[in-house]
């Protein structure tokens, strides 16, 4: 992984950052949002945001029903430069201004990964500048710390469209890998179900809204793993459970789409308090530790509330970053190499983008299939 490390030359850089405040250009094209951000700060945050642009390209892909890999990978080649001068200009800042540039460079949709990746080393060259190459999953783990200050150690839940994990972060780069999904994503089951109840992409906000005015027993679904050892996922039985029953004719589509809602709920709620029995195990010391949720599903309000009783029922403080930093944005790529730059972690012109990069333990089946 290229240069990372801490040899006598980066330890000096190390020592002369680790009390300064260093201000870093981030960019993030993993998915389908191209994005710029500059932020300010030093560990444990938080930090200040002094751009943040996100363009989504939602509309290029909604006809499809998914993220196309090849428009998103063109789009971001289109609108990155005029991204990053439109940061620049919002921060009034120049690249001689900044510390250190930071893209993600992986996991995620191999062809963004490179659009954004290529353009940080370009402009790091062109402004002799030191790279970061960020993991977008770490990116979206120290975002609590950009926004509030979270201390290590904490528990993240990172439930997106492309994830579902659940992690013991101790540090940068220090993460335990408590539990993951063995096929779908909680985002991705959000959007085939909705599909399935003929709801447009993506899904989730939708069945949210139409679950908001249906009974959550009117159908009896499965909790696929609850109950069992360690903390990992599964969501493809619910999903297929929920495609019979439209298949079946004569749906009422808002009790079905509350019943797929709390089948979630009540699947995150038992494996999180399982990795927080874990967590516990692990950090006897940590008191009053952070639950941190990320990824774009934390918008939901019922997972939200019933994971802020779980977390106050066991002793956890519960921290969701605001709906624009949960989902992908550039301002926590950014705030990732802040926290690398801190600690002399940089990386060399050469280093590889990513389709797959995980944070700990091994990948299982269903991650990676794009960025979270
Ligand atoms: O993190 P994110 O913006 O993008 C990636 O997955 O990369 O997450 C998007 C996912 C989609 O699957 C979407 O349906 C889901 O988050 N989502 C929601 C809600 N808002 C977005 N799922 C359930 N309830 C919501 N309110
Ligand atoms: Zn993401």
């Amino acid at each position: 992984m290229g240069a990372k490390g801490l040899e006598d030359g980066r330890n000096t850089f190390k020592d002369q950052n680790a009390l300064r405040d260093l201000t870093v250009l981030g960019i993030e094209t993993s998915c389908d949002e191209t994005a710029c951000a500059i932020v300010r700060g030093s560990g444990p945050g938080p930090g200040t945001i002094l751009a943040n642009i996100v363009f989504s390209q939602l509309e290029a892909h909604r006809p499809y029903g998914g993220v196309v890999p090849e428009i998103a990978a063109r789009a971001h080649v289109e609108r990155l430069d005029d991204i990053v001068a439109e940061a620049l200009a919002e921060a009034k800042l120049t690249l001689a201004d900044m510390d250190a540039v930071a893209a993600t460079a992986g996991p995620g949709l191999i062809g963004g990964v490179m659009v954004g990746l290529t353009t940080a080393k370009a402009l790091a060259l062109a402004a002799g500048k030191p790279l970061i190459a960020v993991n977008h999953l770490e990116a979206h783990a120290l975002t609590a710390r950009l926004t509030e200050g979270v201390e290590f150690p904490f528990l993240l839940l990172l439930i997106s469209g492309g994830h579902c994990q659940l992690l013991g972060v101790e540090g940068v780069g220090k993460f335990r890998l408590y539990g993951t999904t063995i096929d779908d994503a909680v985002g991705e089951a959000f959007d085939k179900v909705a599909k399935l109840l003929q709801l447009p992409y993506p899904g989730g906000p939708r069945i949210e809204q139409l679950a908001a005015t249906g009974n959550p027993k009117a159908y009896a679904l499965p909790r696929p793993l609850r109950g069992r050892e360690g903390a990992d996922f599964s969501f493809s039985g619910l999903k297929t459970a929920v495609r019979l029953i439209a298949d079946a004719g004569d749906v009422r589509p808002a009790d079905l789409a509350a019943s797929f809602q709390q089948a979630v709920v009540d699947i995150l709620t038992d494996r999180t308090a399982a990795a927080m029995a874990r967590f516990h195990a692990e950090f006897p010391d940590a008191k009053a530790p952070a639950l941190v949720l990320a990824g774009g599903v934390a918008a939901n309000g019922a997972i939200r509330s019933a994971l802020g009783s779980l977390a106050s029922r066991e002793g956890f403080q519960t921290k969701i970053p605001p709906p624009r930093l949960c989902t992908d944005n550039a301002a926590m790529v950014a705030w990732a190499g802040v926290e690398h730059g801190q600690l002399g972690l940089f990386d060399a012109l050469g280093v590889s983008p990513k389709a797959r990069w995980p944070l700990a333990g091994t990948p299982a089946r269903g991650e990676g299939r794009r960025a979270g």
